[in-house]
């Protein structure tokens, strides 16, 4: 008789922790899929960046599918008073948040547990409101609302306290080892949200602060362009037409002067002072040929004059005159319709090009082509010389080349340039013949 006693005993004491572990199994089943239903409407939110919509999910998950009465999100704010600001509540409040007057530091109103858990950074427990002395400030307000026991979880963010996530259950001991665990899980997950909504947004502003000053060097680039053209233009014309007229007319008094001694049966100068008129008047045809080589140097009257393509022509002629390069000129239109900025910046890159041909390029011929498509201009200078190496190309210091790209997408262009070993250079640039808007 005492052995089946005994014996069944036993049984009941397997069944019941049978039917315990089952319990504990649902649970965790349970709280499983909370926790993974929450992660994944966590990871849509924050791919949406809404840091509100997060924390507010976090505390209606907690209440409507973890079946507590009610739980809100304060922050440590970093005054005076070190403030815990409830910023997010879900579930029965009932004008709570306005009247407890949480605090985080270590005083009467900061030793509740959403202060305990800022302070230490770790999870504060309230088993029983009713009794536990340090919710004593709190506990009629606690009370008539239900709340029976609270757990804290600090939401730490880059290393940091940031808040409290904080949550009331309707039953003393609610906050077991399993339900705890679960819910300091949901707490990191949403510090983790938090930081990296925050870390996108960081790197965001960032990029967008890259980007307008970047739009702002290049305007500040585009308009010392024009500013430098400008310049160029205004000196070469007064040393053409005011210092040029200048000299000339220096040169005719020069020439009259002599002239007339010359004519003169007793000239009044000795020889010497006659030679002297006459290496003046040789000095004055040498300064004219300087200025008016200046001149053209700052900017040729020809582009202005005559336009693009005899600006090109004359670039190639010089070349060919100067360093004995071979230039030929292939597919010229009878005209260019382009802004005067877009015709300016061809021809400089064009120039640019030339000059690093004669310089660098130890070619015998060049050969530039320019054709007009669909409101576009392609100048292409194609060189038979040692080619330009990769190395040279990415180099920091080629300035040059630099400042012919920036000339390109300044006015809505691009400029490429192939480097093919022995078969030479060819550098090819596309614009619009409109001048188009930075961006
Ligand atoms: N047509 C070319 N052929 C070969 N090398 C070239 C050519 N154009 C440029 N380079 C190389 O690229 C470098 C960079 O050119 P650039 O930026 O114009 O600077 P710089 O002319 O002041 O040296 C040159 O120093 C030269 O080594
Ligand atoms: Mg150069």
């Amino acid at each position: 008789m005492a052995a089946i006693i005994v014996l069944s005993l036993i049984m009941l004491v397997l069944l019941l922790n049978t039917l315990k572990r089952r319990r504990v199994e649902k649970k965790l089943l349970r709280a499983n899929c909370t926790l993974n239903a929450l992660i994944e409407n966590n990871q849509a939110i924050i791919r949406k960046q809404d840091e509100v919509a997060l924390l507010h999910e976090t505390c209606r998950i907690i209440v409507d599918h973890g079946g507590h009465r009610f739980a809100w999100i304060g922050i440590a704010e970093d005054d005076p008073d070190k403030t815990v600001l409830p910023v997010i509540h879900h579930g029965l409040e009932e004008g709570y948040l306005d009247k407890v007057n949480i605090t985080w530091a270590d005083t009467e109103r900061g030793r509740g547990p959403a202060g305990i858990a800022i302070r230490t950074a770790k999870p504060a427990i309230c088993r029983n409101i009713l009794t536990d002395p340090n919710f004593a400030l709190w506990r009629a307000e606690a009370e008539n609302r239900g709340y029976a026991s609270a757990l804290s979880l600090p939401l730490i963010v880059s290393g940091k306290v940031l808040g409290v996530l904080n949550i009331y259950a309707a039953k003393p001991d609610a906050f077991d080892h399993e339900e705890t665990s679960l819910l300091t899980a949901l707490a990191a997950d949403l510090s983790h949200g938090i930081e990296a909504i925050r870390t996108r947004a960081q790197k965001e502003q960032a990029e967008e602060a890259r980007r307008v000053s970047e739009k702002r060097y290049r305007e500040l680039a585009a308009n010392l362009q024009l500013k430098i053209e400008e310049e160029r233009t205004r000196i070469a014309r007064e040393l053409h037409d005011e210092l040029g007229q200048d000299l000339t007319i220096l040169r005719l008094e020069l020439t009259g002067l002599r002239n007339e001694f010359k004519v003169e049966e007793k000239s009044p100068i000795d020889g010497s002072a006659f030679d002297k008129i006459e290496e003046t008047i040789e000095l004055t045809d040498s300064i004219i040929k300087k200025s008016r080589s200046l001149a053209t140097g700052l900017r040729p009257v020809i582009l202005d004059q005559f336009g693009l393509i005899a600006g090109i022509e004359w670039l190639a002629e010089n070349c060919q005159k100067h360093s004995g390069i071979k230039c030929r000129i292939d597919d010229l239109p009878e005209n260019v319709t382009a802004d005067a900025a877009v015709v300016t910046a061809l021809f400089r890159i064009c120039q640019e090009t030339v000059t690093n041909i004669i310089r660098h390029a130890e070619a015998t011929e060049l050969k530039i082509s320019l054709t007009e498509r669909d409101g576009e201009l392609l100048l292409t200078i194609q060189d038979n010389g040692r080619g330009i190496t990769n190395e040279e190309l990415a180099n920091q210091k080629s300035l040059g080349i630099l400042g012919m790209q920036e000339r390109a997408s300044l006015l809505g262009g691009s400029l490429v340039i192939l480097g093919r070993g022995v078969e030479g250079t060819t550098v090819s640039v596309t614009m619009p013949c409109k001048k188009s808007k930075i961006d």
